[in-house]
């Protein structure tokens, strides 16, 4: 399942980059074998791309779904749907981990192309809105059906980096493990499952964090141009979904918050539902 070792990779390379305002240091593994990476491999994308826009609304609606699905009461979001969880200030979240797969996009009838959605998984954003710490994978899908992924980080507000040294393709497996050491400190571990790629970033200097959100989301995110057009897709599974707390308290999908997507126009695009305490599903509606 780990394939093919790249042995012209195999020299000790790390990245460092000063790029705005954020220093950070980042190292890429293969299975457990450092690989070279530059810092080419980082690019800033400006303006931000990826953020989330606030709690969802307080409206809950009974949702009534598959047979595997459960029945849980949902939020609206304008933007995204997913699973958030809530830690207080006294017992600050310390770090958030899932796997889930790279969006594997279909148009959307009806609306222009391109066409896309993000899944990540980060802490804030939520109900602390002023920063939030996030990684995951943008999917796009042009006219034509075809698709192009990337990974990528940010630490919201500053610039999104696009992570060009670990490739994605819509369907694999990628897994998240954001840190928050402390308020500004974090580290970012992402790895594509399917390729054996890992790659990690620690931060020094972030933005002030709450550390009082938790999520995992799918999103129809803003660009310069505004909110983009969101596609259709097969089910995003996210697994083994955990945050954990500076007192060690794991919150699951246990009383988190199942969020839908409801756009501008008051369409339902997206719906997500927990399979389990620790599993739920997203998909395109
Ligand atoms: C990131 O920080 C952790 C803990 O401080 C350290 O073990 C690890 O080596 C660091 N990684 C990099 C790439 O600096
Ligand atoms: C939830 O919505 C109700 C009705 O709109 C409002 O009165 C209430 O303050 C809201 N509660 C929260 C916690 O936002
Ligand atoms: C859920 O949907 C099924 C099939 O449409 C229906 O038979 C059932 O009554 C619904 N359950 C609820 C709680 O609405
Ligand atoms: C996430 O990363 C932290 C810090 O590097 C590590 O201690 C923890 O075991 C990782 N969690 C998972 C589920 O891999
Ligand atoms: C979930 O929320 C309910 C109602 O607020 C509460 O009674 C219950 O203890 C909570 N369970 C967990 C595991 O937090
Ligand atoms: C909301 O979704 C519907 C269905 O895809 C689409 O026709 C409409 O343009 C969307 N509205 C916005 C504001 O994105």
């Amino acid at each position: 399942m780990w394939s093919s070792v790249r042995s012209f990779l195999l020299s000790l390379v790390v990245a460092r980059s000063v790029v705005a305002e954020l220093s950070f240091i980042a190292t890429a593994r293969q299975g457990n074998t450092v690989v070279k990476i530059s810092d080419s491999d980082f690019v800033p994308t400006v303006p931000r791309r990826h953020r989330n826009h606030g709690p969802p609304s307080n409206t809950t609606v009974s949702t009534n779904t598959t047979m595997s699905r459960r029945s849980d009461p949902v939020s609206y979001s304008g933007n995204w749907c997913g699973a958030s969880q809530h830690s207080t200030s006294a017992d600050q979240i310390t770090n958030i981990f899932g796997y889930f797969t790279v969006p594997d996009l279909t148009l959307r009838k009806g609306i222009a192309a391109p066409q896309f959605a993000a899944a990540w998984l980060g802490i804030d954003g939520a109900s602390c809105r002023k920063s939030l710490l996030q990684a995951g994978v943008t999917t796009v899908v042009n006219s034509n059906g075809g698709q192009s992924a990337s990974a990528w980080w940010e630490w919201y507000p500053e610039a999104s980096y696009t992570i060009k040294g670990l490739p994605v393709k819509p369907g694999e497996w990628v897994s998240v493990n954001v840190t928050a050491s402390s308020t500004t400190a974090g580290k970012i571990i992402i790895t594509n499952v399917n390729q054996g790629y890992s790659m990690s970033i620690n931060i020094t200097n972030g933005p002030a964090l709450c550390r009082t959100d938790a999520e995992w989301v799918v999103e129809d995110f803003y660009d310069a141009d505004g909110q983009v057009a969101f596609a259709s897709f097969s089910d995003i599974w996210f697994e083994e979904t955990v945050a954990t707390t500076v007192r060690k308290n794991k919150l699951t999908l246990k009383n988190a918050t199942m969020v839908a997507l409801k756009n501008d126009t008051g369409v339902v695009t997206c719906m997500s539902e927990r399979y389990d305490d620790t599993n739920f599903v997203a998909w395109a509606v």
